[in-house]
């Protein structure tokens, strides 16, 4: 009250300060015109005047003169007149002008004197006047004067009429401005903040129904935004405080973003974490005026992000966003998460040249062919190797002078794009502690030893003190090829490798998602259902089956709409019921084989759909563009079923994602043998892509599966993603590492 108090004064007293300005102003301005006016019409009586007396005065009639001042008597404003001769002699007098007379007599004799014209606003008790005195002239000779009174009173009256508007206006304005004033404190920040009290107090005591993001408030947005997140912090805070009293008392040993940061803590003694990829976790892309982000569709950046999320540190990746270079600084980084800041993102520009050469060239028609069994054949071209070796130069480049004055820092590289870096690193910094992690499968031999520069390949990786597959197997095959290609001594009991006195561990770490005992809890407030979302579509089913990839040919997509055109051949009875949702996200399609790739993918959607549709259903929703996070977990929750088709995978994340997203326990993967995941997801229903009849089998089998079963196979998987999460794979692997002597 007493800052509403407060402010409605002040807004009183400025108020009055502009009307009073104003009002000086208007009544000055009043005051001139009318003074004008005044002078202006007593001059043009008096030259009148002049016209009517000279003559009578120059021949003495004072008798006409007597009659015509008897005439002036009190009309517009005149008060009288009065004449005198030459000889100052009072010839004529309007009646009522005595009490004026005295002030006239001295300027009289002054202007005689002087032979001009007087005038001069007087008052005599009460009563304002204009006294204004002529001399008069006859053919030349001065023969008298005249004397006009003028009533003044009207001009102090209009002036008094101006004060009182002003003043009538001030206090109505000033009431107003009260009123609105209140209504606008009231509406505008007394309610929000009472809101914001309020949702804080209940946050504060735990009421179950408090959301942790404040209810957005209009003018407090700025605030309620700041709030939120301060909230989501403490609520976070809270619950892993919590999650850890659960733990301790499950005796588990489940990992937790807070006990990753813990344990690097201790093993590292706070040295630096860099991290080194090539697709970075945020891009800055330009929409409108505006700028927005997004995370790429990539299971490397699904996994590494929260592992720096939790442990903080410097990630160095490639910027492609069309917006990217706008929101860096000087250093060419920013902090990220752009909404929730914890690490930094530096970023690294590639000539159109080094994009060509390296990344769609030697990295992605080269080493992603050779490495996946897929059938499709890898191009190696000189000028791409070129711009291979030259780009891994640029970043080893960034992240040594990143790491400059740093000890022993740790330094985690990404994938098949940065085979030469470790030995760049190594060779400039050994108090390094460097680590490669392999996300895609390595082949055998016989395929690798196809690349026409797989020594260089394999001596650069070799710098590492650590190379991490996601399997064993995978392990084996570099071994392998190591033993084969290179001059080595390989160690098959404890799976080192040893090149020119460097030696290098190999170790399987199959890599995870962020799955916490918070997430298998967490109740999702909102579920949207299979029927909500295919409406989104025009279509109604009452099954649905879901596949989230990236648009690459290794994910045996045509493979999977095989299977289900063949499911509903042999299963009519699904015809109009069953309805498959692929989440695509185009990828790399300035390479031909991808946007071929797109263009087969839709043929088929086309012909399939054709075959089957009905009036308002289809075989196939294929969704063609990059989803983030939020618009997948709708339909991973909602689908009865989740396809993994790949012919060839690394681990494939989509597999563990759809587990993670299934809070109630049920639903089905129906995942590829040859993923990594399948070593770890042995409750899915296993098929070989390749296989389309029993491929449809499982998707028949996933939808007629016993609830039980579903519920059984369901919550083992996550059981075992719980206790395999990325926190846990971080851990082990920088475990490793730190035990590395460098
Ligand atoms: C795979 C690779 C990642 C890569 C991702 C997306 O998962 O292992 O390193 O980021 O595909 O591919 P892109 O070429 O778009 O980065």
């Amino acid at each position: 009250m007493k800052f509403n108090f407060t402010i409605i004064i002040s807004i009183f007293i400025a108020v009055s300060l502009v009307v009073l300005g104003f009002a000086l102003v208007q009544v000055h301005q009043e005051r001139q015109r009318l003074n004008i006016e005044l002078e202006q019409r007593a001059n043009l009586l008096g030259e009148a005047l002049h016209e009517s007396i000279s003559g009578q005065l120059a021949q003495e009639n004072y008798q006409k003169i007597s009659q015509l001042v008897a005439k002036f008597n009190q009309k517009q404003r005149i008060l009288g007149l009065a004449v005198y001769n030459v000889k100052d002699s009072l010839v004529g007098i309007s009646p009522g002008l005595e009490i004026y007379m005295p002030f006239a007599q001295i300027p009289l004799k002054q202007a005689m004197g002087v032979d001009s014209c007087f005038g001069q606003q007087l008052k005599a008790g009460t009563k304002n006047f204009y006294l204004h005195i002529r001399p008069i002239h006859e053919e030349g000779p001065l023969v008298g004067a005249a004397v006009l009174f003028q009533d003044t009173d009207y001009i102090q009256k209009r002036l008094g009429d101006i004060w009182r508007a002003n003043f009538i206006r001030l206090l109505v304005l000033a009431l107003a401005v009260a009123l609105v004033t209140t209504l606008v404190i009231q509406w505008s920040i007394f309610i929000p903040m009472n809101r914001m009290v309020e949702w804080m107090k209940n946050l504060r005591e735990q009421k179950p129904s408090t959301e942790a993001v404040m209810p957005p408030q209009d003018f407090f947005s700025p605030l309620s935004r700041e709030v939120s997140h301060m909230a989501e912090s403490i609520l976070e805070a809270r619950e892993a405080a919590e999650q850890e009293a659960r733990l301790r008392a499950m005796g588990e040993s489940v990992w937790t973003p807070e006990r990753l940061k813990e344990e690097m803590r201790t093993l590292l003694d706070d040295k630096q974490l860099v991290v080194v990829s090539n697709r970075e976790p945020y891009m800055h892309n330009r929409k409108g005026k505006s700028i927005e982000w997004i995370m790429p569709a990539s299971g490397m950046v699904t996994a590494i992000e929260p592992i720096l999320k939790a442990c903080g540190g410097t990630w160095i990746a490639s910027g492609t966003g069309d917006a990217d270079r706008d929101v860096v600084d000087e250093d060419d980084k920013v902090r990220v998460p752009p909404d929730d800041p914890r690490y930094n993102l530096k970023r690294l520009w590639l000539s159109k040249e080094e994009e060509e050469g390296f990344y769609y060239g030697f990295s992605n028609e080269g080493l992603w062919p050779l490495c996946h069994i897929a059938h499709t054949r890898p191009i190696f071209r000189k000028e791409d190797w070129q711009y291979y070796q030259q780009v891994n130069q640029k970043f080893a480049d960034a992240v040594l002078d990143e790491i400059e004055g740093l000890e022993e820092p740790l330094i985690l590289i990404q994938d098949y794009h940065f085979a030469l870096l470790p030995q760049m690193l190594k060779s400039k910094r050994p108090d390094a502690r460097v680590a490669i992690f392999w996300h895609i499968p390595w082949p055998n031999s016989e395929s690798f030893g196809i690349c026409p520069w797989q020594r260089e390949l394999l001596y650069g990786m070799q710098g590492a003190d650590l190379i991490g597959f996601h399997t064993q197997f995978h392990c084996n095959n570099f071994l392998d090829t190591m033993a084969r290609a290179v001059e080595s001594q390989i160690n098959w009991d404890n799976f080192t490798v040893r090149v020119g006195g460097h030696t290098t561990l190999v170790k399987p770490f199959p890599i995870s998602i962020a799955f916490t005992l918070l997430d298998m809890e967490r109740v999702p407030e909102h579920q949207a259902s299979k029927e909500d979302l295919f409406k989104e579509h025009g279509i109604k089913a009452e099954f649905m089956g879901v596949g989230v990839d990236r648009l690459d040919y290794t994910k045996g997509l045509i493979e999977r709409f095989l299977a289900v055109e063949n499911f509903l051949e042999r299963n009519p009875e699904y015809q109009g019921k069953f309805t498959f949702v692929e989440l695509g996200a185009p990828s790399r399609t300035h390479i031909k084989r991808y946007s071929d790739l797109v263009a087969e993918v839709e043929k088929e959607v086309e012909r399939i759909n054709w075959r089957f549709k009905g009036k308002d259903w289809k075989p196939i929703l294929f969704l063609k563009k990059h989803h983030s996070h939020q618009e997948i977990a709708p339909y991973y929750q909602a689908a009865d079923l989740c396809m993994v088709t790949s012919l060839h995978d690394g681990m494939n994340l989509v597999a563990k994602e759809f587990i993670a997203s299934r809070s109630n326990g049920d639903g089905v993967l129906i995942l590829s043998r040859f993923t990594g995941a399948v070593r770890e997801m042995r409750d899915a229903l296993l098929i070989n892509p390749y296989d389309i009849e029993r491929t449809a089998g499982a998707i028949r089998y996933a939808l007629e599966m016993p609830a039980d079963e579903r519920k059984q196979r369901m919550g083992n998987m996550r059981q075992h993603l719980l206790k395999n999460n990325i926190f846990l794979w971080a851990a082990r692997l920088i475990r490793e590492l730190s035990a590395v002597r460098v």
